[in-house]
């Protein structure tokens, strides 16, 4: 053994994040659009930047790229700064690959040279890669072809292995997917996802689409008005809302309203927890329509209550849609003339007019006190 060995041995290195977005704020015209945005990624990590158009989620990307500057804030790769208010790394020097959504292959170089075209080393080498490439997004063989050659899906591998060629640490996709019509879509997502997996890339994906942040995300930043809101995995972004527009984000919501009394909430459908709202205030209770359960009406009357279930009430069918997967059904409720909706698994259909109660499960409520 040797004496001079490092003392590090044995204790674990504190290892920075692959990406750190710190603090960001970026301004246009003395608009601020993107507002104090942080976040981090590791290798093999995809951060998903969810939110409708406008919210500042290009932007915030393009900064970390460096096509854009930042009002305030810094970038980090490694530990190492990319970027802050008065100083940035080119581009180019970043080891940052990107893909956006009108990704342009260069129509006259071949499938091989658009590939190849920011790679360095020898032919032999480069050739290799190419190969190597075009192997993982199932295109052995398509070296020699031309991109008009090529399928929209096919174009957007090719787009893929173009821009992993110079094994970049960090990708920054901007709706990567959007043009690619639906069936394509899902196969090329799920082949993209797993290879830069594989790759170890950190990645942050830029979307509008719910769906897609769900499907391809370990983490999703949710942003309204050039601030992140929310931040977690999409299955706790999902159950645990931070307000109703981050609830309503992913799916049809339900609203009711209830007066707090002593930490409870009483309802049609019975009491709910809340906690921290002061007494007399009201409160809104959201929950999904697939989590209303429906009985049939037995002369009038409904199931019993259960702890779980709460109190069902009676609605009466405005309309019933089949989905696909589900069913849709929309309810004027009896107690308040309001609109509810309910999924059904399957196919569901009751006839406008039918009767019927709903009840929400307790565990899928979000009980939100109202804005302002
Ligand atoms: N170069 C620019 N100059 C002025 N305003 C811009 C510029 N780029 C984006 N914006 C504005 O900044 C806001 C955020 O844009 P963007 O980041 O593209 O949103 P998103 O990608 O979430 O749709 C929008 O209001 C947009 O009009
Ligand atoms: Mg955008």
């Amino acid at each position: 053994m040797r004496l001079d060995a490092p003392q590090t041995i044995g204790v674990k290195k504190a290892t920075a994040p692959r990406l750190e977005v710190r603090n960001v704020s970026c301004t246009f015209d003395g608009r601020e659009v993107v507002r104090n945005v942080s976040f981090q990624v590791e290798p093999g990590e995809i951060m998903c930047l969810l939110g409708p158009s406008g919210c500042g989620k290009s932007t915030t990307l393009r900064v970390v790229a460096g096509i854009e500057r930042q009002s305030a804030g810094s970038v980090h790769a490694d530990g190492k700064m990319l970027c802050n208010e008065v100083f940035a790394t080119p581009p180019e020097a970043r080891g940052v690959g990107l893909i956006f959504q009108d990704f342009a292959l260069f129509p006259h170089l071949t499938v091989g040279q658009n590939i190849a075209f920011g790679l360095k080393g020898s032919k032999s080498e480069m050739r290799a890669r190419v190969d190597e490439l075009l192997e993982r997004v199932d295109l052995a063989g398509y070296a020699d072809k031309t991109p008009h050659m090529l399928s929209g899906g096919e174009q957007q591998r090719v787009a893929l292995a173009r821009a992993l060629a110079p094994r970049p640490r960090i990708m920054l996709m901007d709706e990567p997917f959007s043009g690619l019509d639906n069936r394509l879509r899902d196969g090329i997502r799920d082949e993209t996802l797993q290879l830069l997996k594989e790759e170890g890339t950190a990645v942050v994906l830029v979307t509008h689409e719910p769906e897609e942040a769900m499907r391809m995300a370990d983490q999703i930043a949710l942003m309204r008005d050039g601030q992140i809101v929310q931040k977690g995995a999409p299955y706790n972004i999902y159950n645990a809302p931070c307000d109703k527009a981050a609830a309503a984000f992913f799916s049809d919501i339900n609203v009711i309203r209830g007066r707090v009394e002593g930490l409870l909430t009483n309802t049609v459908f019975g009491q709910f927890l809340a906690p921290a709202v002061a007494d007399g205030a009201e409160v809104e209770i959201v929950f999904r329509p697939q989590h209303v359960k429906l009985d049939f009406d037995r002369n009038g009357r409904g199931p019993n209550p259960t702890p779980q279930d709460g109190v069902p009430a009676r609605g009466v069918v405005e309309r019933a849609r089949f989905m696909g997967h589900e069913s849709l059904v929309e309810f004027r409720m009896d107690f308040d003339g309001g609109k509810l909706k309910a999924t059904v698994p399957g196919v569901f259909l009751p006839k406008p007019g039918t009767p019927l109660w709903l009840s929400v499960r307790r565990d899928r409520c979000f009980v939100f006190p109202p804005k302002g």
